[in-house]
């Protein structure tokens, strides 16, 4: 199933399964995120806006979503918290947005959806949109390399894969150079599980086709 299908499905059920995890583990990680961008901001896979809270003062944001339902949970939440913010239904293999628009590009968990034919297209555009000085932040889900936090995740996968279209082995750094981005820092942020990629449009060319 794709991710259109996959997100307006689940949408209605998306903050309430998440929950744990957002309060447990995501929230602090949101606000680390979000303390390093200022500026003219993208929030890419939006989803229901569990990053609102954590927009820096004085930064103007744009979210974009591929779900119309997820989309729906998100200007809820826009009107209930008084976020400001644009959101747009958009394809981040494909965004209408000019060159160079953006001072920071964020991404929390939309790479482990993304499949691995989408990786690059989608920094592709997404190095398109960034100013040359610009910030692009990728958070997400990889498999943790000691044997039973990586069996735990083996477990978890078909769950994750069905409800969520979400896999743990994206590998997208692999896809960086070729997509005209340089990696300027990896961390992990919870464990070995959750990754941060900072990256920034490599200064030497545009992306190899
Ligand atoms: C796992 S959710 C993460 C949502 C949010 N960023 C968060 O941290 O809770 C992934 C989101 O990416 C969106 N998405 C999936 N594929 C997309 C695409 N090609 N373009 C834009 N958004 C997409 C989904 O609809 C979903 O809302």
């Amino acid at each position: 199933m794709n991710n259109f299908k996959t997100y307006n499905r689940i949408a209605r059920l998306y903050d309430l399964l998440d929950l744990p995890f957002e309060y447990g583990r995501y929230r602090p990680l949101r606000r680390v995120l979000f303390s390093r961008l200022s500026g003219t901001l993208l929030d890419a896979g939006v989803g229901t806006g569990r990053n609102f809270p954590f927009y820096p003062d004085g930064s103007r944001v744009t979210g974009i979503d591929l779900s119309p339902a997820m989309l729906k949970r998100a200007r809820l939440r826009k009107h209930k918290l008084g976020t400001e913010i644009d959101l747009a239904e958009m394809n981040v293999i494909k965004m209408e947005f000019a060159d160079d628009s953006f001072d920071g590009i964020i991404s929390t968990f939309l790479f482990c959806v993304l499949d691995a034919d989408h990786q690059q297209p989608a920094l592709e555009e997404l190095r398109r949109v960034c100013r040359p000085d610009g910030t692009i932040l990728i958070l997400e889900y990889v498999l943790p390399e000691s044997p039973l936090p990586r069996f735990i995740m083996k477990l978890w996968a078909p769950w994750v894969r069905f409800a969520y279209g979400a896999e743990f082995d994206r590998h997208t750094e692999q896809y960086l150079e070729a997509a005209g981005l340089e990696l300027v820092s990896k961390e992990f942020l919870y464990k070995d599980i959750i990754k941060l990629l900072t990256v920034r449009p490599d200064a030497s060319g545009r992306p190899r086709n």
